[in-house]
């Protein structure tokens, strides 16, 4: 069957990834979380003090920036981990630390740059589903099939934090929006790349959507692209 590229972009925590995961296991396609790899690069900047709530040394991190070796393996289980020059961070990069500092590392231009270079190559053989907020706009313009998720802020807060608790993390709810909110509005009004719906996107609003209906209605927009391409 011929194999498309699939472009998941959206808000923070619209379930982007458990999409993304889904759609990928049952296509046999690779899945890559774009998102991973701009926690990765701000967990190095927090690593070596480049970032901290008052400051970004961006000077710093730019010119440290071809050390950083960013690699997605699978461990035993088949479940996908993140190591950051070979030490795995894939709990790490989720926590509030990281969800606070990264719009400001992504808002980097010369960070976007050398990611997205690295996210096209592996878009190369297509058969690959990547979600994040550029996706569908400046990693693969041409993608045959666009999906931009949302929801409304509240029960996107609402999962994220129900996500962390059950991972133990201590959380405040009102934490949790405020972070959720701010990432929305700084992701969209940067100037590099700037969260916004693809022209020939189809929008996916999940706020009343369970995970069955979701998958149906996206497997049918699949099943149309495949069948077109
Ligand atoms: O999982 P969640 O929706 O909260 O976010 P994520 O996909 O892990 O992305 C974390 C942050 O990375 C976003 O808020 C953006 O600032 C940035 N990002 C980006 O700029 N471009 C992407 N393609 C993916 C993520």
């Amino acid at each position: 069957m011929k194999k498309i590229i699939i472009a998941i972009d959206g808000h923070s925590s619209t379930g982007k990834s458990t999409l993304a995961k889904q759609l990928a296991k049952t296509l046999g396609y690779i899945y890559v979380d774009s998102g991973a790899m701009y926690r990765a690069v701000t967990l190095f900047a927090i690593e070596n003090n480049f970032i901290d709530k008052k400051h970004l040394d961006k000077d710093a991190l730019i010119s440290a920036i071809s050390g950083i070796k960013i690699e997605f393996k699978k461990d035993a289980l088949g479940t996908t981990t993140l190591f950051l020059n070979d030490k795995e961070v894939s709990s790490k990069i989720r926590g509030m630390e990281v969800s606070n500092l990264v719009s400001k590392v992504a808002a980097l231009p010369e960070v976007r740059k050398c990611l997205v270079k690295e996210q096209r190559q592996m878009g190369q053989q297509k058969g690959i589903v990547m979600d994040g907020r550029d996706i569908g706009t400046v990693v693969f313009p041409n993608a045959e099939l666009k999906i931009f998720m949302t929801a409304s802020a509240h029960t996107r807060a609402q999962r994220r934090f129900d996500e962390l608790k059950s991972k133990g993390e201590t959380v405040d709810y009102d934490e949790v929006y405020h972070n959720i909110t701010s990432r929305d509005h700084n992701d969209s009004t940067r100037e590099d790349s700037p969260l916004t719906q693809a022209e020939d996107a189809q929008v996916l609003d999940n706020s009343t959507l369970n995970h069955n209906e979701q998958f149906d209605l996206v497997m049918a927009w699949v099943a149309s692209k495949i069948e077109k391409n």
